[in-house]
């Protein structure tokens, strides 16, 4: 049997005014990646092979996003919020180019799982034209209540529009749909909007479906898969739904976590086998941790790789472009930027290292800084293998240390120096003899002249 093909539309024209935020709706953050994406990446996962999303005006923001996680997306524009329905066929060329399965997804709803569409569109392949996923939420209010007729769906009712028996369902719309592409658009331009809000429904395509004599389904799932984001309150929430989820996958695949509930994860950390993450560690966007490798405690990580058996903090924190070779060592309070460390290089404490290349077992002290910015621009240094960083070294850039070189502590490194050499500025140590214990005899002397002083008047 062929594959079948499957379009998706992701709804992302709200306007999200109870986040109470400049942002977009859709682009406030779970797991280091916006709602959007998240939504965009079930699709993907889900086999879908074109994907379009529908965005209010001023959607620039929103489009950049989705451009950057899915450089192919179609994007259509919704000049006037009219409905659910109304939104769909704002990507109606889309919708008309064909495909076997359309999937219509809310942008802010991020946990929706891969699998899930997929259940959804397995209803279209055993001959659904419409399928909609069904949760029981603690609380339905507010929610479109699922009329059914034994295992067929026969009409959603949005609460609104709803008879005081209907309001009684439990069964509700979790909002996604799967609409069969032969007859999506018959389906969805019969939609019209006598309703208590004036709106064009996409949850009326059920009941037109039957009326067509078509087959609509409804597929339950739980109410984290359909779980809508609204307010920060709710943001936070599925925050704590995916952090969980992400903790459990890492356990699984076999990542040791002594406090997993201290551990904040993105959704594209990467684990290789045997690593091992102590309480607190916060691993934002783009973290690769290879095998055997250990995070203390505290240590804040993003967009960084850390190579096998590397051992990170704690207190450590990795920035961008951070890239650790095998066996390296990076300790308390080092703050590493765009700067790669190759095997066996070690900085243990407190040193910023940015712009920079630290050799093959170079040794960098305490203390130790590359003045990389200049106010203007950024400059590199480059550390050669074995080299030996005094501590409390600053190291003006561009600068270059050669191989096994040697920097005297608390030297300001201005100049290149070659392999093999030592380095050293620092001003002249003079000793005076007996100094400081004549100061102490003269201030002595004349604390007790003031005091007879005193005793006198
Ligand atoms: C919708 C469902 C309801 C379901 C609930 C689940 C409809 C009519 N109702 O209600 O049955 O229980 O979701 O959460 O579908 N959007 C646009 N353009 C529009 C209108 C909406 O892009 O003109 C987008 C929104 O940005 C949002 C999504 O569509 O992402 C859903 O719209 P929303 O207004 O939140 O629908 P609900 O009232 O929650
Ligand atoms: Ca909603």
């Amino acid at each position: 049997m062929p594959r079948r093909t499957c379009l998706a539309i992701v709804l992302a024209a709200g306007e999200g005014k109870r986040m109470r935020s400049r942002t977009p709706k859709v682009l406030h953050q779970v797991a280091g990646r916006s709602l959007l994406a998240h939504v965009m990446n079930a699709a993907s996962a889900a086999g879908t092979s074109n994907l379009a999303i529908v965005v209010g005006p001023d959607h620039g923001a929103v489009s950049a996003d989705a451009r950057k996680y899915a450089p192919k997306v179609q994007i259509f524009e919704q000049l006037e919020r009219r409905g659910t329905a109304h939104a769909v066929l704002s990507a109606r060329r889309a919708i008309a180019r064909g495909a076997d399965d359309i999937l219509v997804i809310f942008g802010d709803t991020p946990l929706v799982r891969a699998e899930t569409l997929s259940k959804l569109r397995g209803a279209l392949r055993e001959g659904a034209a419409v399928a909609v996923l069904g949760f029981k939420p603690a609380n339905p209010r507010g929610y479109g209540r699922l009329v059914m007729r034994g295992r067929e769906l026969v009409a959603i009712r949005e609460e609104r529009d709803a008879t005081p028996e209907e309001r009684k369902i439990g069964l509700c719309n979790g909002g996604l749909m799967a609409l069969a592409g032969k007859q999506a658009l018959a389906i969805l331009t019969r939609i019209g909007n006598a309703n208590a809000n004036g709106e064009y429904y996409l949850t009326d395509a059920v009941a037109i479906a039957r009326d067509m004599g078509l087959k609509a389904v409804a597929i339950e799932t739980s109410e984290d898969d359909v779980r809508g984001i609204n307010t920060k309150v709710q943001l936070a929430e599925a925050e704590a739904v995916l952090q969980q989820r992400l903790r459990m996958a890492a356990l699984k695949a076999g990542v040791t976590m002594i406090a997993p509930e201290t551990v904040y994860l993105s959704a594209d950390t990467k684990f290789g086998k045997d690593v091992t993450i102590e309480p607190n560690v916060v691993f934002g966007p783009g973290v690769t941790v290879d095998d055997g490798a250990t995070i203390r405690s505290f240590s804040h990580l993003e967009g960084a790789h850390v190579g096998r058996g590397a051992r990170v903090g704690p207190f450590a924190r990795l920035r961008p472009g951070a890239d650790l070779g095998k066996d390296v060592h990076i300790g308390n309070f080092v703050e590493v930027k765009e700067a790669k460390f190759e095997a066996g290089a070690k900085a243990n404490h407190l040193a910023y290292i940015g712009d920079a290349r630290v050799g093959e077992g170079a040794n960098v002290g305490a203390g130790t800084i590359t003045c990389n910015y200049d106010g203007v621009a950024k400059h590199r240094t480059d550390i050669g293998k074995g080299a030996f960083i005094g501590s409390n070294t600053a190291l003006v850039a561009p600068v270059k240390i050669g191989d096994g070189a040697y920097i005297g502590t608390g030297t300001v490194v201005t100049k290149d120096v070659p392999a093999g050499a030592l380095a050293l500025a620092r001003a002249k140590q003079t000793v005076k003899e007996g100094w400081a214990k004549r100061l102490r005899q003269v201030k002595a002397l004349g604390k007790n002249l003031t005091e007879k002083k005193a005793k006198k008047s």
